[in-house]
């Protein structure tokens, strides 16, 4: 019986597609687009680095920048409840383009939305 890993069942391929294309709806998303850099190549680097590790795989994010502390590495941004729905909303998004469904597409979102709420460090604003 051998231990199911997500990374190895989703692929490094569909991972990095997906990952790509998030960043490209982040990039036009009203709500994301003023806290992310102009420039999402490096950016997008080190998401797939987290997500392989995230999901079984290699620890290749640790590897190269250490404990991901990813509460506090997003602390200099203001992450709102408003901003974590729209980030996974992006991730959503991107997870249909790339056809990934059934048990796996569940899981591993239902497990985004709980690191998703957990970076939540302010208020949404009053508009
Ligand atoms: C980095 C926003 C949720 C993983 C960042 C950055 C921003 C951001 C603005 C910096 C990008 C840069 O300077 O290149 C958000 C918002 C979220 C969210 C608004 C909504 C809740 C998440 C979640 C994960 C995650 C759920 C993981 C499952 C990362 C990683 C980095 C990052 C790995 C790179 C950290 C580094 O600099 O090494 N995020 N994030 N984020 N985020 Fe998020």
């Amino acid at each position: 019986q051998k231990p199911i890993i997500p990374f190895e069942e989703i692929g490094a391929d569909t991972l990095e597609e997906m990952i790509s294309i998030f960043y490209s709806k982040v990039a036009k998303n009203p709500q994301l687009k003023p806290i992310f850099p102009e420039e999402m190549t490096e950016t997008a680097r080190k998401q797939t680095q987290f997500q392989i590790q995230y999901l079984g795989g290699p620890n290749v994010y640790t590897e190269e920048h250490g404990h991901p502390m990813l509460k506090a590495r997003h602390n200099p941004f203001e992450i709102t409840p408003a901003r974590a729905q729209a980030w996974l909303e992006c991730m959503s998004e991107a997870m249909d383009e790339v056809g990934l469904d059934g048990k796996i597409r569940e899981v591993y979102f239902k497990r985004l939305v709980l690191t998703a709420h957990h970076m939540i460090n302010a208020p949404d604003h009053d508009e």
